[in-house]
């Protein structure tokens, strides 16, 4: 049985269809053990909650410094003892030492289809502005590994949806979540967890 545990900032969309699929049978041979979010409120902790998923906050503001919010993040994922760590709309760096530590066992999921559209200053609407500012017709979402680069490792999943006439950034961030991101982060996480 996998361990997984899921990282999240806000509003776990992302985590909800990785709960749904679980309960539905879409993902096999896995469990989650546990959401750490490092943002205090957000519906994510709901979420886990209503579904029986312990979770926990590790905000930076809890810490005096970046390098004691590292150790202490580092910490608490340990705590899980997971198999495949999850970062579903997580937006925090991690930490180099867990990268080291979870090498090849850290997965995220974004918003576009790489190499259009990542990197630094990537995330959230800023990806689907970006899209909809070259003009794409096809944009998407990718499942990847993730490496010391920002959103450089190995892809494992990938979806593509249409650009429709008129689209706001918010219209297509909803269509890329609804019709992507939300089947190929459970899909992903069903190959990983029975060797697909
Ligand atoms: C999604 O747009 C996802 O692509 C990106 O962050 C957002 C997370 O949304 N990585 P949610 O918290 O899963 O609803």
């Amino acid at each position: 049985m996998l361990r997984v545990l899921v990282m999240v900032s806000g509003g776990g969309t992302n985590l909800q269809a990785i709960i749904d699929s679980v309960n539905t049978g879409d993902i096999t041979n896995a469990e989650i053990v546990g959401v750490i979010s490092n943002n205090y409120g957000v519906k994510s902790l709901e979420r886990a909650k209503n579904a029986g998923i312990d979770a926990c906050v590790v905000s930076p503001k809890d810490f005096a410094s970046r390098a004691e919010f590292n150790d202490g993040l580092l910490a608490k994922v340990n705590s899980y003892k997971p198999d495949l760590i999850v970062l579903a709309g997580f937006l925090v760096v991690i930490p180099e030492q867990m990268i080291d530590e979870y090498e090849n066992r850290i997965i995220n999921i974004h918003p576009s289809l790489i190499p259009s559209f990542c990197g630094t200053g990537y995330y959230g609407l800023k990806v689907h502005e970006a899209a909809l500012e070259r003009g794409v017709k096809l944009t998407g979402a990718t499942v990847h590994y993730v490496d010391k680069g920002t959103d450089t490792g190995p892809i494992i999943m990938q979806k593509a949806v249409e650009v429709r006439e008129g689209d706001t950034p918010k219209e297509l961030q909803q269509r890329v979540m609804e019709e992507a991101e939300w089947k190929i982060l459970p899909a992903a996480i069903n190959k990983i967890a029975n060797n697909l």
